[in-house]
């Protein structure tokens, strides 16, 4: 294949990263306001990025004509060059043709497939990390002010689904990841719209602040995690581990994000075990839950809501989350889980995994095999078809 997925994903990054330097050159230069707080996207479409990951013929086209408007721009400066150096003009001349040779033959990409419909807010990223607070704010949103239509378990069955013109769709499944999140949120605020009678399929919700529908997008996201592990057993795209304050025993209060560069296993203590798991130097334990009076933990998480938060992502009930325990890998993603009663870890724990993981060698057994599939096999999470 001529282009491989990683440098596609090269490709992506970089079409995301010009298109948030447009946006924010606009913006600095006074001709787009804000939106949410964050800098307004001023055009009516964007990038498709999706369809490059699935149609690869497609993004082989827009790969070569990249490469053509390229070399166009590189032949025009050699034109320029030769013009200041005063050369004869048929050197110029041949430069110019072949650069509009280039321009004339790439294989540009059918403009339907190369553009997405676009929001002011499409390039938004929420604002805050992925957190404990925010998942259990986001679901007391969600049960208020959606579970009617969306139902309480987002499969869209909620008592009012059948009076709709239009179904609510499953929120807990992979559909998230396919949108830009700044998109959902725009959908979230200003409702839906049939695309072809442009009546109203779903109400916007005016009364909640930015804040409260980037906190039900963590809960959409949590939810749909947990859903996706209790079916299929695994994480088909990356889960962060929510972000809450931890106590240490070196560095006091911190914010798990500060542990960023180090493994941890977060042990969720069985009700009645009195001995919490051996400390280990290849990461950090972190216990959420009663430890034994004498214990002292490495890491001590305490904030109330990461419990309901963790259960969420296991997709179990936060009675039921005890006895799991779950490995965090450098990036902070989640990648691995053991379940109560179970003994000891080996690599067949990992619950989130690239298609292109490397075929181990002979896998080492036990948590070695575990640790070194999950640091040699880095998660990137894709939104829409950009990396993020
Ligand atoms: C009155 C019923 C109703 C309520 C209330 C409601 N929704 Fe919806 N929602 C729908 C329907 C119907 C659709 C599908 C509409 C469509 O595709 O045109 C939908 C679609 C969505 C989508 C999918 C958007 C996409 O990109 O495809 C999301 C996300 C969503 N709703 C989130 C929410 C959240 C969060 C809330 C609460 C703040 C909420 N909805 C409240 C009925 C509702």
């Amino acid at each position: 294949m001529l282009v491989s997925s990683e440098f596609l994903n090269g490709v992506l990054e970089a079409l995301y990263a010009a298109q948030l330097l447009l946006r924010d050159a606009w913006h600095a230069l006074g001709l787009s306001g804000e939106v949410a707080q964050q800098p307004a996207w001023p055009f009516a479409r964007r990038l498709a990025a999706e369809r490059l990951l699935l149609e690869p013929g497609h993004a082989r086209r827009v790969v070569v004509t990249l490469a053509c408007v390229a070399g166009a721009i590189a032949l025009l400066s050699a034109a320029l060059i030769l013009a200041v150096l005063r050369r004869r003009r048929i050197w110029r001349h041949g430069v110019l043709a072949a650069a509009a040779a280039l321009l004339v033959f790439a294989p540009w990409p059918a403009s339907a497939l190369l553009w997405a419909p676009a929001v002011p807010s499409s390039l938004h990223r929420a604002p805050a990390a992925f957190s404990a607070q925010s998942i259990v704010q986001g679901q007391g949103v969600f049960a208020q002010h959606c579970a009617q239509c969306h139902g309480a378990d987002a499969r869209g069955e909620g008592p009012l689904a059948s009076q709709l013109a239009q179904w609510p769709p499953d929120l807990a499944g992979g559909l998230l990841w396919k949108r830009l999140e700044g998109e959902l949120f725009w959908r979230i605020r200003h409702g839906l719209r049939d695309a072809r009678s442009g009546a109203e399929t779903m109400p916007g919700t005016p009364a909640l602040s930015d804040q409260e529908i980037w906190s039900v997008l963590d809960f959409l996201q949590a939810r749909a995690a947990g859903r996706m592990l209790r079916d299929m057993g695994a994480w088909e795209r990356p889960v962060r581990l929510p972000a809450s304050t931890l106590d240490c025993r070196h560095g006091g209060q911190r914010s798990s994000e500060s542990l960023r560069g180090q493994r941890l296993q977060l042990v969720l203590p069985a009700a009645g075990v009195q001995a919490l798991p051996q400390e280990d130097p290849r990461w950090v334990t972190v216990v959420l839950g009663a430890v034994p009076e004498d214990a002292a933990p490495e890491c001590l998480a305490q904030e109330r809501a990461l419990l309901p938060a963790i259960a969420l992502l296991l997709g179990v009930t936060p009675e039921e989350a005890p006895g799991h325990s779950l490995f965090v890998d450098k990036d902070g993603w989640l990648r691995a889980r053991s379940v109560p009663g179970q003994a000891g870890w080996s690599a067949g724990d990992l619950i989130c995994r690239t298609e292109a993981a490397p075929a181990a060698e002979a896998p080492a057994p036990g948590v070695e095999g575990l640790l070194r599939r999950m640091d040699a096999d880095r998660m990137r999470l894709v939104r829409a078809g950009y990396p993020h």
